[in-house]
């Protein structure tokens, strides 16, 4: 009989044998799956046989949310990453080399951005930003640089434009390149680009499909042949989900359509309320009739999501005056989450830009970002009134 050490050992990495289905996908926490020999060990590893080896490599939990995120977005394959971040790069680099181009849209998460303008532009891969409301000014980009990727935002960060998705994609296959989507201000209940005609979909999981602002995590999803090609950046570099974080975010799927379905109505009502109020310049919001977002999304999108933004007259003093006046939004710089989340992005989100390039983005010194939570829009209408009533205290004292 073994000692007293290896008893322990063996005995709690017993893993119990489970012939019933259980309600929930287990979170399989365990760096690595032994196999019954060499010769299977040697084929997982080498992809000649289906199974686990190592949780960098592959691991079920993290694999149960790739495949259900895909089969939301409709898309046939999915990888999943430890954040929207790691999924992003994955894309873009593993369809672009050294010495080509990207064509992005300007209208972009400020790490994207970076991520582009920084870290890409180090390695040799330039980008081109235009506009994407602007389908002459891509087609002309996509020409000029023979770029093999197009990549937009369903919906932007932080100006909350939209991109019609259909004809970005008709224009970048005509031009050979493929069309790369960060979907995550939309989610698969508002949109699923790949029916549209996107390569690749890529999404921050830590926002709406999680839900509840307590994960990280990323996915992307496409065709098999296009998330074969992802998973050696997923395995070299090593931006891998851990399963209790893939966990989190299978958890808050279910309630997704809910949620969206709340996002949106609350989104509208103060959007609508916002209009016209004084001390408010502009509102962005794609369900507004007058949105210049708002034709293409009522094809594109099936709610239009809980994301907004306004522009206060009195400028970047007037908006963190409207921040520091809020009592029941966070203020963060996250968004997606049941809580409501306001956001200046001058000076968060988008701080690494100079004035200049800030212009450049379509965002105003005094703009705030909303990601409209759960509560009752009664209270948050309220919330909306001390800040802009502070806002308009900043004015008047000028
Ligand atoms: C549109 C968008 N894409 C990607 C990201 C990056 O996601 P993560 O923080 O999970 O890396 C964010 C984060 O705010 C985002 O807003």
């Amino acid at each position: 009989m073994a000692r007293f050490s290896t008893r322990a050992i063996l005995a709690a990495t017993h893993s119990p044998e489970v012939a019933q289905t259980p309600s929930a996908v287990p979170i399989y926490q365990a760096a690595a799956f032994s196999a019954d020999d060499a010769a299977e060990l040697g084929e997982v590893l080498t992809g000649a046989r289906s199974g686990y080896a190592y949780s960098r490599i592959d691991n079920p939990t993290t694999a149960a949310l790739a495949a259900a995120i895909a089969d939301l977005e409709g898309a046939e394959s999915g990888l999943s990453f430890a954040t929207g971040m790691a999924a992003i790069h994955a894309a873009i680099v593993s369809n672009v080399h050294a010495g080509q181009t990207v064509v992005a849209t300007q209208a972009l998460y400020g790490t994207t951005r970076d991520l582009l303008a920084r870290v890409l532009a180090g390695l040799g891969i330039s980008t081109v930003f235009v506009d994407p409301t602007d389908l002459a000014a891509v087609d002309a980009a996509l020409a000029r640089t023979g770029a093999p990727v197009l990549y937009v935002e369903t919906v932007s960060n932080p100006t909350i434009v939209v991109s019609d998705i259909g004809a970005l994609a008709g224009i970048a296959h005509a031009r050979g390149a493929l069309l790369l989507v960060d979907n995550t201000f939309a989610s698969p209940y508002a949109c699923r680009p790949i029916e549209w005609g996107a390569d690749l979909v890529m999404h921050s999981a830590t926002k709406y499909l999680s839900g509840h602002a307590d994960v990280l995590a990323g996915v992307v999803v496409g065709s098999h042949q296009r998330i074969d090609a992802l998973r050696p950046i997923l395995v070299d570099v090593g931006g891998a989900l851990a399963p209790l974080a893939a966990f989190l975010v299978l958890r808050g799927l279910p309630t997704l359509a809910l949620r969206m379905e709340r996002h949106s109505e609350t989104a509208l009502d103060l959007a609508a309320w916002l209009t016209g109020q004084d001390g408010v310049e502009r509102v962005y919001y794609p369900g507004l009739p007058d949105d210049p977002g708002h034709e293409v999304a009522r094809r594109q999108l099936d709610v239009f999501g809980g994301m907004l933004a306004f522009e206060l007259s009195g400028g970047r003093e007037a908006g963190r005056a409207f921040l520091d006046a809020m009592r029941i939004a966070e203020r963060t710089a996250s968004l997606g989450a049941v809580r409501t989340i306001t956001t200046h992005p001058p000076s968060t989100t988008h701080r690494q830009l100079d004035e200049v390039a800030l212009a450049a983005t379509g965002i105003a010194p005094g703009l705030l970002r909303c990601s409209v939570g759960l509560e009752d829009v009664e209270d948050l209408r309220e919330d909306f009134e001390l800040g802009l009533n502070a806002a308009r205290a900043v004015g008047a004292a000028k």
